[in-house]
């Protein structure tokens, strides 16, 4: 990733993304080439990466999206995403006027208060909404338990008691609702696909029980959630296994399957460059601590969810790790760390560090806490 440009990236002004166009295409194409195995739309998650750049790119591929406040809606549409899909437990009714108004493709629906308030908001603005119901699928993704979102204790989706009601609204207000179809969602960073297996067979059953009651089910929307390789940052996702799993378990035969990724399609693209501010002895001899010049604030992922990113000194590229260190950001907070005892050749102040994998989930959560500012950004087609 580094190897052709890495003489101008030692030079970039860090803290700082870099993003390289390569891998992000070849990605889109890896996707889009196995994806072809169903019958399905790609809507992309902004909410991994809502970078311009990033997002004209990925649009280029005419992939749609999928949103989940009014910024990422108005973002959507300004580029011209087609189809995008509208989720979020806490829909504003601003929110949900702009979908109506707009006539985003699919308003996925959390709750049936959510539901009440829409059909209400239709007859104000006297326009039809077109409607998914998100269900809790009430399945284990065996991932982080902060990024687990089907379990029945998670706040996301209508559960299984309340479909009968779901479906008595929608079938005695067609005039204001026009149902698109299901929306289920798991959770994310899922490595196992016995997992999705299972997933599949549950949405199937709940297939079964709409068209037992008389309600076709055309759009199955099945979330995100594929993970990617932290530990191999050059890896592009298996997206073969992922779409064949679907095409082998969920029913998808004369249905249109939507899919919702975010992290598997930009993160390995995306890699957060730090300095070495200062290399802090600790009293146990052996080891040191880095000061870097960015942490946190930009990337939050290690000290929200403790994940691993790999990360490799760019300044020593071809030198083999011969240290342990622990990696620090600047800011106030102990959790403030990318790592420990993390192998390095010996590393000097000055030094670039490469934090991999961070296209996902990184610059989308980055924070201006400390007052440190925004990250620069660069893309590997302009430096
Ligand atoms: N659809 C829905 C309804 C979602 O809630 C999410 C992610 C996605 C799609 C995209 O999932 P993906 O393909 O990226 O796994 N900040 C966390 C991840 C939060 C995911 C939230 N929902 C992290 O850094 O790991």
């Amino acid at each position: 990733m580094f190897e052709n440009r890495l003489e101008r990236i030692l030079k970039l002004k860090t803290p700082a993304y870099y993003y390289d166009f390569d891998v992000l295409e070849s990605t889109l194409q890896d996707l889009l080439k196995n994806s072809q195995i169903l019958n399905s739309i790609i809507c992309y998650s902004l909410k991994a990466n809502s970078n311009d750049k990033i997002l004209k790119k990925i649009r280029e591929h005419n992939l749609g999206a999928d949103c989940v406040s009014l910024g990422e809606l108005q973002k959507a549409k300004e580029l011209d995403f087609k189809p995008i899909v509208f989720a979020g437990v806490g829909k504003t009714d601003e929110e949900l006027e702009f979908a109506i108004i707009n006539e985003i493709f699919s308003i996925n629906v959390e709750s049936i208060q959510e539901l009440k308030i829409i059909l209400e908001l239709t007859n104000k603005l006297n326009k039809k909404a077109n409607i998914s119901l998100r269900i809790n699928p009430n399945i284990d993704p065996l991932t982080h338990k902060y990024i687990t979102t089907g379990l029945e204790e998670n706040k996301f989706g209508i559960n299984f008691n309340e479909l009968n009601e779901a479906i008595n609204i929608i079938k005695s207000n067609k005039e204001s609702l026009n149902f698109v179809g299901l929306h289920f969602h798991m959770g994310s960073q899922i490595l196992d696909f016995n997992v999705f297996k299972n997933y599949c067979l549950k949405i199937n059953e709940t297939i079964r029980y709409f068209e037992e009651r008389d309600i076709r089910i055309k759009y199955v929307n099945v979330g995100g959630g594929l993970g990617i390789d932290y530990y191999n940052p050059d890896k592009i996702p298996d997206f073969k296994n992922y779409f064949y799993t679907f095409y082998r378990f969920l029913d998808h035969i004369n249905r249109v399957i939507i899919f919702e990724l975010g992290r598997s399609i930009v993160g390995q693209c995306g890699t957060y460059l730090v300095k070495v501010l200062y290399v802090k002895d600790s009293l146990n001899q052996n080891k040191k601590k880095l000061i870097v010049d960015g942490g946190m604030n930009h990337l939050i992922r290690p000290a929200l969810y403790e994940a691993f990113h790999l990360i490799q000194n760019l300044s020593k590229y071809n030198q083999k790790p011969t240290h342990l260190y622990d990696v620090y950001g600047p800011i106030c907070e102990s959790t403030d760390c990318f790592g420990k005892n993390i192998p390095l050749p010996l590393t000097e102040r000055g030094d670039i560090l490469a934090i991999r994998s961070a296209g996902a989930y990184g610059e989308s959560m980055t924070s201006n806490y400390n007052l440190k500012g925004y990250p620069n950004i660069f893309f590997s087609n302009e430096i």
